[in-house]
């Protein structure tokens, strides 16, 4: 039988100025802590106890990049007329040559960013790393409250002289976290803490105006239990026992309620994708965002 958990779980359940004054409400629960400092020693090893994520990486990057890519306005007349079904109209040649020309076109403005990028629950680096590689990325601050996770995060990256000064890994809580970055990224985090709504709550603080927020994380439903539980855990065994728990996953119309609720004028959801592993095959996006696990780009607007 699945627990059936309401929205309000993401409202916070302690008025922030009065939680701030007692604990931080961020904090990692200490069942998760011990969960994942377990892992932490197998965390690199594509085959070990993240393998999961490991496989989930070209996912979630692929996404990131072409959520940015979307977001950079052409506004060239003679490349691009917005709105215009150029591919309904065209034939396909023509159709491609508009595609190059704006690909191109991209590729120029994106040509000189530098963003500064925060990863919330940043485990081993996984995606951190890989973001700090690429070449629109300026910096990369990792935050975690896993010790053994950060320390492997920090060894790992060590490996790598082209990551020296790109990449900055913090055993922190997001309370203590300053200053506002372009991008945040939250992944597979979410599923993990006791009360999401203040991740999210802080999360949206450290980012600026015009920045993306990007998340990732499982649906509370019955076809979650069944891939991610039963399937994952139990049959497949490609996630570590415990790792999951149905009543802390979060369906992605309660995120988008979330900011509805709080920032109502301030965020425009760019999309919202469902991702599903498929054994052997890895991960794949697809069209039902409310189903399993799924990622989700939101703009701050101001
Ligand atoms: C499944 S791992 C995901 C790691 C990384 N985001 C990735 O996708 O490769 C979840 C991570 O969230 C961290 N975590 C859990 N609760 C947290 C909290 N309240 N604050 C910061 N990190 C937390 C854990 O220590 C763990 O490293």
């Amino acid at each position: 039988m699945i627990p059936r958990v309401t929205v309000r779980r993401l409202v916070p359940q302690l008025r922030p100025g009065v939680a701030s004054l007692r604990f931080k409400t961020t904090s990692a629960s200490k069942d998760e802590i011990g969960h994942f400092q377990e892992l932490a020693p197998t965390w690199w090893d594509v085959n070990g106890s993240q393998r999961i994520l490991h496989l989930m990486n070209n996912s979630r990057l692929d996404f990131i990049q072409r959520i940015i890519r979307q977001s950079v306005k052409v506004e060239d007349p003679d490349t691009y007329i917005p709105g215009f079904q150029y591919k309904a109209f065209f034939p396909q040649q023509v159709s491609q040559g508009i595609e190059d020309d704006l690909d191109s076109k991209i590729n120029e403005k994106l040509k000189d960013a530098q963003f500064n990028v925060l990863d919330i629950g940043c485990g081993g680096g996984i995606l951190a790393e890989c973001l700090a590689r690429l070449p629109i990325t300026r910096h990369v601050t990792g935050v975690d409250l896993t010790p053994d996770v950060i320390k492997v995060a920090r060894e790992h990256s060590a490996k790598d002289p082209a990551l020296s000064g790109k990449l900055e890994y913090r055993l922190q809580a997001l309370e203590e976290v300053e200053g506002t970055y372009d991008l945040v990224t939250c992944f597979e985090m979410l599923e993990h803490v006791d009360v999401p709504a203040e991740i999210l709550r802080h999360a949206w603080m450290r980012l600026k105006p015009q920045g993306i927020l990007f998340l990732s994380t499982i649906n509370r439903d019955f076809i979650s239990w069944f891939t991610t539980i039963f399937m994952g855990e139990y049959v497949l065994k490609v996630v570590p026992k415990g790792t999951h728990h149905l009543t802390k996953y979060i369906k992605s119309s309660e995120i988008k309620e979330w900011f509805q609720e709080n920032e109502p004028h301030t965020h425009k959801i760019l999309d919202t994708k469902g991702v599903m592993y498929r054994p052997f095959n890895g991960w794949a996006e697809h069209d039902c965002p409310d189903i399993g696990n799924y990622f989700m780009a939101i703009k701050k607007l101001n």
